[in-house]
């Protein structure tokens, strides 16, 4: 369709124009912007996006099913968070008492506690609970801007649960706006009254052939980690995940240097995620294997510990992404949080901050639509701020400053 049909002819979407300021995605100086910008959708697409006296004069707002103007006012991408435990029940909120107490994240799951725990709640609860709750979820996370979230089973450890876990989140992505990519984690704690090795068995034999069957999940993580599965035990998941057509992922250096990172590198993962204890060969060996380093700073926050070193990445050539890790031990759904601890703890700009919260987040879910910029061509997904510049996504820290969001062309959220 060309501009002028667009006007005519029905297909024009959507028009937000005289925005402050458009980001459009990466550029060469990290972060392309245009000032006093717009951007027109046609069949749920950017169809064009730079000067808002030009894009507008192409593309109509009046003809338009609906607009929006921005004057004033930022629009973003919006927002992929690839790394989430967003389906889950029980409550944990005493462990975070605990922690302050000075119990540790290991601690807690050693003695029947943190993933654990979770695992007792979610076999008990009903799978249309676990849909409402992650739907209650996903309704938080769209208020802050995120159209796209990665969602882990990994609380069932058996295949029945797990298969529920899966099939709640694909009932939550059938019924919401946001976009859910699902992942299997089986491989995310060892069941008490097992080992490593005879519950590896179990995933392998029983889990990953139940859900490639079903066709429900994209990815296979594991938590490759101290208390967790050794690099050996979560090699033999993520190959058997790759036999199944599941592209792995992997939890890896948190809470201690144990080989994951390399083990991501080796069996091609699409990313690998938190890396609080990489070192600079991992990361070298994370960027010649194009494996996308997800950082995780609400963990590291939550943990009052350190966060993992985004700038080394960076200097290595390394895509940084960003992620909530939402979870019970990490009890946040909004990015624009995300990116201020990135920016506050990992010294990155709120530009490369924003990059890593949308282009290289669909990177790490291998989403090659466009999705996480407003490049022609690219899902209609974004967020009108409010706010003059992307930098008070960072910088505002207690409000929320995402607006209005659209996925595919139409307003799904307006505050
Ligand atoms: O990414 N580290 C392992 N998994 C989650 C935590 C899950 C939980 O504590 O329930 C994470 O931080
Ligand atoms: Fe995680």
């Amino acid at each position: 369709m060309t501009a002028a049909d667009a006007g005519t002819d029905g297909g024009l979407d959507f028009v937000v124009h005289d925005a402050r300021e458009v980001v459009v995605g990466t550029g060469d100086e990290g972060l392309r912007r245009t000032v006093d910008g717009a951007v027109a959708v046609v069949d749920g697409r950017v169809a064009a996006v730079g000067a808002s006296d030009e894009v507008c004069r192409a593309y109509p707002p009046e003809n338009a099913h609906e607009s929006i103007d921005a004057t004033g006012k930022t629009v973003v991408p919006g927002f992929v968070d690839a790394h989430t435990h967003a389906c889950f029940a029980g409550d944990r909120s005493d462990e975070f008492v605990a922690k302050l107490r000075g119990a540790s994240y290991q601690e807690l799951l050693a003695q029947g506690g943190g993933i654990l725990r979770t695992v007792r709640a979610v076999r008990e609860a009903s799978t249309d609970r676990l849909t409402a709750d992650l739907l209650a979820h996903l309704d938080v996370a769209l208020a802050h801007g995120t159209t796209t979230v990665e969602v882990k089973s990994g609380y069932g450890l058996d295949v029945e649960t797990e298969l529920r876990m899966l099939r709640a989140i694909a009932e939550a992505d059938d019924h919401h706006p946001v976009d859910v990519v699902p992942t299997f984690m089986g491989a995310h704690a060892v069941p008490r009254g097992t080992t490593g090795d005879d519950y590896v068995d179990a995933v392998v034999a029983d889990q990953l052939p139940a859900v490639a069957d079903q066709g429900i999940a994209r990815f296979c993580d594991v938590f490759c980690d101290e208390g967790a599965f050794t690099p050996d035990q979560s090699r033999r998941v993520l190959e058997a995940g790759l036999d199944h057509g599941l592209t792995p992922k992997v939890h890896a250096e948190e809470l201690a240097h144990t080989g994951g990172a390399r083990l991501a590198a080796e069996v091609g993962a699409a990313s690998a995620d938190h890396l609080l204890h990489a070192t600079d060969d991992d990361v070298a060996a994370l960027v010649a294997a194009d494996v996308v380093p997800v950082l995780l700073p609400g963990t590291a926050f939550s943990l009052g510990g350190d966060y993992a070193d985004a700038r080394a990445m960076l200097d290595a050539g390394a895509p940084v992404a960003l992620a909530t890790d939402f979870n019970p031990n990490c009890f946040s759904r909004a990015m624009p949080f995300a990116m201020t601890l990135a920016c506050v703890g990992m010294r990155l700009t709120p530009g490369e901050a924003l990059v890593a919260a949308t282009a290289h987040a669909a990177r790490a879910l291998d989403l090659d639509d466009g999705r996480g910029t407003l490049r022609e061509g690219a899902p209609a997904d974004l967020a009108v701020v409010d706010a003059p510049s992307h930098v008070y996504l960072a910088y505002d820290l207690d409000v929320n400053r995402v607006e209005t969001v659209v996925t595919g062309g139409e307003v799904v959220r307006r505050d």
